[in-house]
């Protein structure tokens, strides 16, 4: 069992990794509340796969909402909210989010504003929620405008990881959550990504000791991340790392058909192919990262896609927000990343076109 702290002082929380840790959690989630009613908030995949029967366990009240990101909408906000004062939860109450990042964005937004705020504990079940989203305090739904554009930060008292929970993953969801793996590998650890690369069989077919460590490590990762910079003004941006390019690619496509994940593999190498550009990357780190994306199966280019023009304005629409021009993530070695670089636009739009063209 590993047990990660995140944060410091009284808003410190801890990430458990172990495997089996979903197994006797209800009856757990029921001590630590006491008197106060708990809500579990799944969706019709993970009620059926632990939800309903956390739930049943705690004496909770489940809230189901159905598969897919439009769930993370301000109407399933209301509606959830709803539900929680329909069952009576109170200042004292508990929601537990059992899914995905969607679930976990969902429910997090409940317990940020549900009486202005209750606990908070994340049991997330896909690879993406349990490296990444359900650590960091990061909560947000949609708005039909945009992506998280109405959320809060809301750290969760608790982080329970089973990765057990992976065996019934959609292959194309493990490979989505796997591209986040890599990226930890590239921007913070080049020991993990010596052991990613050579284990990346056992990986895909879900060795299930090993595919424990290799969560464990990332959780570490993004633990240390957070904790030195929990609201994002320095290094928390290196997470960011083929986010830029992605979150433009994804935005492009209409987020209809590339998963995060894949995004995230193209944006990964085309900040690999600027920061070689701008002399930022060694050439051999980019061919590193290439071996380790290849290995996985993961596209490092996306043909026809999208438009580039459509992709770069997707993009320039994130740095109008910003007001300035768009800090890119590169690599300087593999296992250090640095954000804040200024790349000239006629290297993103190269980039851009290697990536997008036949
Ligand atoms: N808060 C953050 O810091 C943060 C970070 C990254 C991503 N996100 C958000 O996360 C969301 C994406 O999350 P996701 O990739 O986990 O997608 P998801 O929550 O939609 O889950 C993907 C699909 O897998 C199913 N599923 C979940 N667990 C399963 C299991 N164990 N077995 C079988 N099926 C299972 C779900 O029902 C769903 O249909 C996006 O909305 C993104 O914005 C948030
Ligand atoms: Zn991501």
């Amino acid at each position: 069992v590993a047990e990660i702290l995140v944060g410091a002082g009284e808003a410190a929380y801890r990430v458990v990794v172990a495997r089996g840790a979903s197994r006797g959690l209800g009856a757990r989630l029921r001590e630590d509340a006491g008197a106060s009613p708990v809500m579990v908030i799944a969706d019709d995949t993970t009620a059926a796969l632990l939800g309903a029967a956390l739930a049943e366990a705690a004496g909770a009240t489940l809230h189901r909402v159905a598969d897919g990101e439009a769930s993370k909408s301000f109407a399933e906000l209301e509606r959830a909210c709803t539900a929680a004062a329909a069952a009576g939860l109170d200042r004292g109450s508990t929601i537990v989010a059992v899914g995905g990042g969607v679930v976990g964005g969902l429910a997090g937004t409940v317990a940020a504003v549900y009486m202005r705020g209750v606990r908070l504990v994340h049991v997330p079940t896909t690879l993406l929620a349990m490296v990444d989203s359900s650590i960091g305090g990061k909560a947000a739904v949609n708005l039909p405008q945009g992506k998280n554009l109405v959320g809060a930060f809301k750290p969760p008292a608790a982080v329970h990881v089973d990765p057990d929970l992976l065996l019934s993953l959609p292959p194309r969801q493990l490979r989505s959550g796997l591209a986040e793996v890599l990226k930890c590998s590239m921007i913070a650890d080049e020991q993990l990504y010596g052991s990613l690369l050579a284990n990346h069989q056992k990986l895909l077919d879900l060795e299930m000791d090993l595919l424990t460590d290799v969560v464990t490590t990332c959780c570490a990762i993004k633990a240390g991340v957070v904790t030195r910079d929990e609201r994002e003004t320095g290094e928390r941006a290196i997470l960011n790392y083929g986010h830029t390019f992605g979150h433009g690619l994804e935005a492009a496509t209409g987020y209809a058909t590339l998963t995060h994940g894949e995004a995230v593999a193209v944006g990964m190498a085309v900040a690999a192919r600027i920061g070689v550009e701008v002399g930022v990357t060694p050439a051999d780190v980019e061919a590193r990262q290439d071996e380790l994306l290849d290995a996985y199966g993961m596209a490092r280019r996306a043909p026809g896609a999208a438009g580039v023009e459509d992709v770069l304005a997707a993009i320039g629409h994130d740095k109008k927000a910003r007001g300035g021009s768009t800090p890119w993530v590169l690599l300087e070695s593999v296992g250090r990343a640095t954000p804040g670089h200024d790349v000239p636009g006629d290297v993103v739009r190269g980039a851009a076109a290697w990536a997008l063209g036949a």
